[in-house]
């Protein structure tokens, strides 16, 4: 994945637990210290790498740090850097995930030959809807989990998610989440 994933997860530790911690991580990961150029393309195992050792050394779930990290990635990585791009997607929740492959798309001239995941709104009724995530990618919906905590902060909104599915697929990953919203 490019840098900018793994520069966000040295960054969310950093500003949660501390520098001395973030030094364990990477030891602990053995990942190289110059993998966190934000337009380089790297291994997706350096980044699994990072997120397991976060794990192991925080003693928390791998899942647990991923959400942690979605929200970040909203709250602050998307939020400092793309905030423009953030503005023009959308100005409430619902509105905002309906527009997401189109903020991936409109960045594929800076992060060429990238693989974004995949996202599609079904509206069940006013507050209720189905996101589905599809990716090329395993184990990531933990990280979506957090990032609709990051996006209902965004938008002042209360979100809850009720029940969350996996599709079985032959590769990668498509996880359903059934969303209650506040009325759209
Ligand atoms: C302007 C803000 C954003 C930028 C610049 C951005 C950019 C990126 C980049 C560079 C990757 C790595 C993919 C690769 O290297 O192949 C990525 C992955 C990802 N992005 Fe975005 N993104 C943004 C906002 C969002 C938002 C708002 C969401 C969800 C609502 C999202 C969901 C994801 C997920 C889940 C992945 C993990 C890859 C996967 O699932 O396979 N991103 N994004």
């Amino acid at each position: 994945m490019y840098g900018m994933i793994n520069k966000a997860v040295k960054a969310m530790v950093q500003k949660d637990f501390g520098d001395e911690i973030w030094e364990k991580i990477l030891a602990e990961s053995g990942v190289p210290d110059d993998s966190f150029l934000t337009l380089r393309s790297y291994d997706d195992e350096l980044t699994y790498a990072l997120v397991g050792a976060s794990a192991k050394v925080l003693e928390l779930p791998a899942e647990s740090i991923l959400e942690v990290f979605g929200k970040h990635w909203v709250l602050h990585t998307a939020t400092e850097s793309y905030d423009n791009v953030m503005s023009a997607t959308g100005s409430g929740f619902i509105e905002f995930l309906e527009n997401v492959n189109s903020l991936h798309d409109r960045i594929t001239t800076t992060f060429v030959d990238y693989r974004p995941p995949w996202f599609d709104v079904n509206r069940i009724s006013d507050n209720e809807i189905e996101l589905h995530y599809q990716s090329g990618r395993e184990g990531l919906s933990p990280f979506v989990r957090g990032i609709i905590d990051g996006l209902a902060v965004r938008f002042d909104s209360e979100v809850t998610v009720t029940d969350t599915k996996s599709i079985e697929v032959d590769e990668g990953e498509h996880t359903v989440f059934h969303i209650l919203c506040e009325a759209a």
